[in-house]
Parts: C-alpha cells; structure tokens; sequence
C-alpha cells in the first residue's frame, strides 16, 4: 500500500500545458460545492522557491544536482511547514490543489541528473488525485513564445520532448490508489474543465 494525501490534489504538465488554468478552474468549483480549498504552486513563494526562480532566471548558478535538492527542500516545506503546508492545510479541512508536484522532479531533474537519485530525494507521499494536462510540445511552445519567454527555443523544445516522454513513463506506473486523469490539453479550455470536474468526487 503507497502513501497516498487525501484531499489533496496535483496537476502536472509541460510550460505552457495550460495546468495552471485548469487548476484555478477545479478551485472554483469546489468552492461552489461548498468545500474549503487551498490553491498552492511548486516552486513555491516561499524563500526556497524563491531562490529556485533566480537559478531559472540565471541570476544564481548552480549544479544540476543543487538545483534538484533545492526543489525537494522546497517541497518538504510546502508539506511540512506548520504554518501553511499542505499536510496542514489538509488537517484543517480543505482540499489542497498544487500546480506541480514531485513527478515535475521526476521528469525535469530526472533528464539532468541521476533519475534515481531524484526518486529518492523525492519520496514524497502521492496525492488522492493527478490530473495530467497532457498538451503537444508545439502548442506548448507556441505559448511559451507568446510569452515572450522563449529563449533557445530548439533547445527548450528537445528538452521538453524528453520531459513528455518521462511523464508519461512515470503516470504509467502510478500506485492504483491514485486516481490519475490525462486530460488533452489542445481541447477546448471548457472541454477540460467539465472533464475535470466530473472526475473529482470531492
Ligand atoms: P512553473 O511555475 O510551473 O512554470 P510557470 O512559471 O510557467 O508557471 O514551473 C517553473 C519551472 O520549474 C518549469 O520549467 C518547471 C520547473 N520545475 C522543475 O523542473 N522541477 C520541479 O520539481 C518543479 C516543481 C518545477
């Protein structure tokens, strides 16, 4: 038996997937079926995430291996911390929707540094639920772009190829008590919410 987060829920996607939409979408309409609900993000903005953001930005530099560690330091806070982690924000009574977690890790760092060791800095509990908008790389690039955050764009492009692959490695081998949803991310923005929607019972 996996440990598994009730209440909590997590999307997962490529940059420009579209997760973060239907995330703020799932918080609304739990909110209307009257639950508590506590919309969170990883990288967080708490002084971890913070610090990830610069090493994005390149305004720190940093190993691929640091940088992996980082996103695991940030993720035990998000869970852990006292004040606003999910475990907490779960005990008070709410359901915990995350735009990202662990399996990013697996996915991105997994491509730059050892996947096992990644696995093992990561042996976060799974959530009751993963929603994974599963979005082409090309509409996702188109986005990225449309953003004006499309540097390196061959680059960003072969690097996101192999990210798709490994999620889709990855939520092939979800324990079964996870309730796992792939969502076609080049679908109607309407199309996805109601699949959504009618997937979580909570
Ligand atoms: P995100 O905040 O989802 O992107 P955006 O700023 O477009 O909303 O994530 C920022 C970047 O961090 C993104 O390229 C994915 C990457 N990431 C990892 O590589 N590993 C992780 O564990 C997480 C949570 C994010």
């Amino acid at each position: 038996m996996s440990d598994i987060l009730s209440s909590f829920i997590c999307f997962e996607g490529l940059d420009g997937s579209g997760k973060s939409t239907q995330a703020g979408l799932l918080a609304s309409e739990l909110e209307k079926r009257g639950r508590k609900t506590f919309l969170t993000a990883e990288p967080t903005d708490g002084a971890i995430g913070r610090l990830i953001r610069q090493v994005l930005r390149h305004e720190v530099r940093t190993t691929p291996c640091a940088l992996a560690l980082l996103y695991a330091a940030d993720r035990n806070h998000h869970l852990y911390n006292e004040e606003d982690g999910i475990v907490r924000n779960i005990r008070d009574g709410r359901v915990v929707i995350s735009d990202r977690y662990f399996y990013s890790s697996i996915a991105y760092q997994g491509n730059t540094a050892d996947v096992g060791y990644i696995r093992t800095i990561n042996a976060y509990p799974h959530p009751e639920y993963v929603i994974y908008i599963d979005t082409p790389v090309d509409v996702c690039m188109a986005r990225i772009t449309s953003r004006g955050e499309g540097k390196e764009l061959f680059d960003r492009t072969e690097f996101l190829k192999k990210v798709k692959d490994s999620f889709d490695s990855i939520f092939t081998a979800l324990p079964p008590e996870v309730r796992f949803l792939r969502v076609d991310g080049s679908a109607p923005v309407d199309e996805q919410r109601e699949k959504i929607a009618s997937f979580v019972s909570l």
